[in-house]
């Protein structure tokens, strides 16, 4: 099939490329003229496990092929995935802004049969919203809403093996031709409503944020009772209707989806005229929790102006450089704010993002070097396989803050530090 995809950003440029894999030809409209360049001569923007060879692969054979303008894109594709940022809004609800100027941009040009499909994570009511905007300036165009459910790190795998496909749409024909898009994927689809689709996608982002804010809240209560909960998570997770995933202790979540979309979603509950109490309590576990891992640093150091201190990991979470909402640059920023003198060290991410940047180490090693203490905020595996008795020896304190529950407690006691874990 003929697929275009607008916006070649973190979910666009993974969809482009997935559907090449499937084997279909797709157009990317990116009005970005540097990073439209970078994909033209296959450098990935992102650093994002497989994309960029899967990139050079696929613009090698002409599957995929970029354009500066949309309109472009057009031409090529009867089916037009929209895969445009929706930051937050001054509401606390997605800004459609991209999406709704892109296809005022696009409509006039669209042929009858046209489908639009919106990847983007959107407010209830868009699809219908867009579809009577593309109306205005065109006829036959129907509108799909087939929400993405990628994590970053693994969004090519994702893309490929998804637990679901979801494909919310009014008009018979246009759902089914979506679907034919993803033939070759075996995943259950679910066909269901416009506004049904664009709920999923927020349900199943606040429904995993309160998971880790929930097993942060146990953590947090182990803490306060001097347990160690970290056997209580595994053995709750082994529950078949509970399970294992998003019960890992932390720092707190964070990322381009799950504060954005919480907060999104507290805001369409309020305009419905709902109170969403549980999902505002996740998120205000979530404002907290970076203090608890400053509390855990002033509990064995004091004062904290003028420590040094040692922070590994910057990004939100392994294998990602991407430090949007980052919990660890929140814990960077607030000792930076105390008047501790912090080094970073992250594989990827090469900076904050803050106004001032902490120093930034080039190894884990040379980030504890001299430290009073050492704070492991992102749960990059490395970490976990640290030699301990050379990071003891470099350092000048013992003090170990692991808020990602990395290392094991009775090791790192034995090779002369004091460790402080997340409820353990
Ligand atoms: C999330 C969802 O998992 C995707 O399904 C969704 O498509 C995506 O948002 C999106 O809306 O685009 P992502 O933001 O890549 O994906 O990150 P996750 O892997 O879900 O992690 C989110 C945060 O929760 C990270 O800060 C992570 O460290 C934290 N986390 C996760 C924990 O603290 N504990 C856990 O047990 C799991």
């Amino acid at each position: 099939m003929d697929v275009g995809v607008i916006g070649a950003g973190y979910v666009g440029l993974v969809t482009a490329v997935g559907l090449a894999s499937l084997g279909h030809r797709v157009s990317v409209g990116e009005r970005d003229p540097e990073r439209l360049e970078q994909l033209q001569s296959g450098r990935s923007p992102i650093f994002e496990d497989g994309l960029e060879s899967l990139l050079v692969e696929h613009s090698a054979t002409g599957a995929l092929s970029f354009y500066g303008d949309n309109n472009d894109v057009l031409k090529r594709a009867g089916i037009v995935v929209i895969a445009l940022p929706t930051p937050q809004g001054t509401d606390g609800q997605a800004d459609t802004t991209f999406i709704t100027s892109a296809l005022e941009a696009m409509a006039p040009h669209m042929e009858p049969g046209t489908v639009v499909v919106l990847k983007s994570t959107v407010p209830i009511g868009t699809n219908a919203r867009m579809t009577a905007l593309i109306g205005d300036h065109a006829s036959g165009v129907t509108v799909v809403s087939n929400p993405e459910f990628l994590r970053e790190g693994r969004a090519i795998h994702d893309f490929l093996h998804p637990d679901r496909i979801v494909i919310g749409g009014s008009h018979t024909d246009s759902v089914e031709l979506v679907a034919k898009m993803y033939a070759d994927i075996d995943a259950p689809i679910v066909v269901t409503s416009p506004e049904a689709a664009e709920l999923i996608k927020y349900a199943s982002n606040a429904y995993l944020a309160t998971r880790v804010s929930f097993a942060n809240e146990i953590a947090n209560l182990g803490d306060a009772m001097g347990l160690d909960v970290h056997d209580v998570l595994e053995a709750v997770g082994l529950d078949s209707r509970i399970g294992s995933h998003f019960l890992r202790p932390g720092p707190g979540y964070g990322g381009s989806c799950f504060p954005k979309d919480t907060a999104a979603l507290v805001s369409i509950a309020d305009n419905a005229g709902y109170d969403l109490t549980l999902v505002k309590a996740a998120m205000e576990v979530n404002a907290r929790q970076p203090d608890r891992v400053i509390s855990k640093l002033n509990e064995h150091l004091g004062d904290l102006a003028d420590k040094k201190i040692a922070v590994w990991g910057i990004a939100f979470k392994a294998d990602t450089d991407d430090v949007r909402e980052s919990p660890a640059v929140r814990v960077i920023s607030q000792l930076m704010t105390l008047g501790a003198d912090v080094t970073a060290f992250d594989p990827h991410a090469s900076g904050t993002g803050l106004d001032i940047e902490p120093e930034i180490a080039e190894t884990a090693l040379g980030a504890a070097t001299n430290a009073d203490a050492l704070v492991i905020a992102t749960e990059w595996a490395d970490f976990a396989d640290a030699d301990l008795e050379m990071v003891r020896v470099a350092m000048a304190g013992n003090v170990i803050v692991d808020a990602r529950n990395m290392l094991d407690p009775k090791v790192a006691r034995s090779t002369g530090f004091h460790y402080v874990g997340m409820g353990r």
